[in-house]
Formats: C-alpha cells, sequence, structure tokens
C-alpha cells in the first residue's frame, strides 16, 4: 500500500485529485468508482478547478458510484444522486449517460442490485476506484460484520452510521435506515483504489483498517490484501500510523 501523508485537508484534496487526473489522462475512457461523504468534496472542487483551466477532459469517462440510500429520490438533496451532480457531474463536461448510481427507487433490492452489479462487468470493471472510510471502517455502506464475499447488495445501516449521517438530515429519524452499496467483492475487483481521509476522528480507524487484523468486523482491513491501493491522508487522520 503507497500512503501518502499531505499536510491539511487541501493538501489531501490536491494530492487525490492527481491520481484521479493520472487516471484520466493515461486512459481517457476509463470507468472511475465514485464515492460520497464529506471527505472527497474537496478531491471533487479540484478536478472541477483543473477542468475549468482546461487541463482535464471528462468527455469519455464513465462513472460508477460505490451506494446509495434506498427510498430517496434522487431530487432529495440528500441523495448520493444529487450530491454526485452538485459536486462534479454538473460541472464538468461528464456525459450524463456515462454516470451511473445505484437507483434507491428500485423497491426490488434483488432486482436493483443485480443490474448494477451487470453494468460494472458490462463496462470491464472499474480502474480506479475512490473510496471514503466510515468511523467504524466501513467502506461504501459495508458495515462491521458483513461477508467479504458480496457483490452489489442492500443493507441495514448500523446505528452509528445512521447517528454519523444524521447531521445531514433534518433529525436521526429522516435517515434512510437502508441502502444499496457495492459489496466488498465488487470494491475489491476494481483494478486500483484509492482511499482519502481526513481528521484525528479518524485516526484510530484509519490505524486498524491498515494495521489490525484483516477482518469483516473492519471491512476497510481488507483493502490490506488487494494489491494496488493508495491512502491519502492529513497528518491528523495519519497521526497513528
Ligand atoms: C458514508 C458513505 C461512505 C463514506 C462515509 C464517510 O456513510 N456511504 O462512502 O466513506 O460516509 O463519510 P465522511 O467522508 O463524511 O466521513
Amino acid at each position: 500500500m503507497k500512503i501518502y501523508k499531505a499536510k491539511d485537508y487541501k493538501d489531501m484534496s490536491r494530492k487525490a485529485a492527481n491520481i484521479i487526473s493520472a487516471q484520466v489522462i493515461m486512459k481517457p475512457n476509463c470507468v472511475l468508482g465514485l464515492a460520497t461523504g464529506s471527505t472527497p468534496i474537496g478531491t471533487y472542487d479540484q478536478l472541477v478547478e483543473w477542468y475549468i483551466k482546461g487541463d482535464l477532459d471528462f468527455s469519455e469517462v464513465t462513472t460508477v458510484n460505490l451506494d446509495e440510500y434506498k427510498g430517496l429520490p434522487r431530487t432529495n438533496d440528500q441523495s448520493y444522486y444529487y450530491f454526485m451532480h452538485q459536486h462534479l457531474f454538473d460541472r464538468v463536461n461528464i456525459d450524463p449517460e456515462r454516470t451511473n448510481v445505484p437507483n434507491g427507487m428500485e423497491p426490488d433490492a434483488e432486482k436493483e442490485c443485480g443490474r448494477y452489479e451487470e453494468l460494472i462487468r458490462s463496462l470491464g470493471g472499474v480502474d480506479l476506484q475512490l473510496l471514503g472510510l466510515g468511523h467504524n471502517g466501513h467502506i461504501g455502506f459495508n458495515e462491521p460484520g458483513e461477508a467479504f464475499e458480496k457483490e452489489t447488495h442492500c443493507v441495514d445501516l448500523t446505528e452509528s452510521t445512521i447517528e454519523a449521517n444524521k447531521r445531514f438530515f433534518a433529525s436521526a429519524d429522516d435517515v434512510p435506515k437502508q441502502a444499496y452499496t457495492m459489496g466488498i467483492k465488487t470494491i475489491m475487483q476494481a483494478k486500483k483504489i484509492l482511499i482519502v481521509v481526513n481528521g484525528e476522528n479518524k485516526a484510530d480507524i484509519v490505524e486498524r483498517a491498515f494495521f489490525g487484523p484483516v477482518t469483516p468486523e473492519v471491512p476497510a482491513s481488507i483493502l490490506q490484501l488487494h494489491n494496488d491501493v493508495t491512502l491519502v491522508g492529513d497528518k491528523a487522520a495519519l497521526a497513528k500510523i
């Protein structure tokens, strides 16, 4: 695993955006796996800045997002579809037809998860998967204790995830209780993985995930077994490693 220690959030974002840019420049028609959460927002801002300067072209890029809340319409500003349009898709020359987020409004979980997994396969897999890290070690919405072999599936969110995400909703009761997420198996099949972390409240989980035992209790720990992982974090998040 390559680890890049950044000075601060801005520097972490620039370093992560550099890695994504390199992928897009080397393979203009690449498949990018994208993530939501507060951590990658600065990375997307940096990519937009370089696009505006004329240094990046997304016209041939295809994207697949990790996850989506089940039951939230795309128009809800807390849906991950909305997030992606707000922070990246509507700000660069990406073809909307080539952007993919699980459809949270499809009530049939098996149907939607099967469709999504098949879509990823038909694209030839993900070239570079961007990930954030949940406080309990979740990646995408793969919560502790889930089998490593899973592909895209429907999950019940844990109390701690609902708690962590309630700041974005009027109350904890408004946070959806389920989500569709790429599984660990789907994530592990990406050719390259880029994980971004910032802030001192991630320091413990960074240590457990990347220097502790590989266990489903810490979903991100499986990344230790992937052969092309880059971790980019600010000083605070990497303080314990
Ligand atoms: C959510 C997302 C994850 C993300 C995590 C951490 O639960 N499903 O993909 O990594 O939050 O978010 P943050 O970056 O805001 O700490």
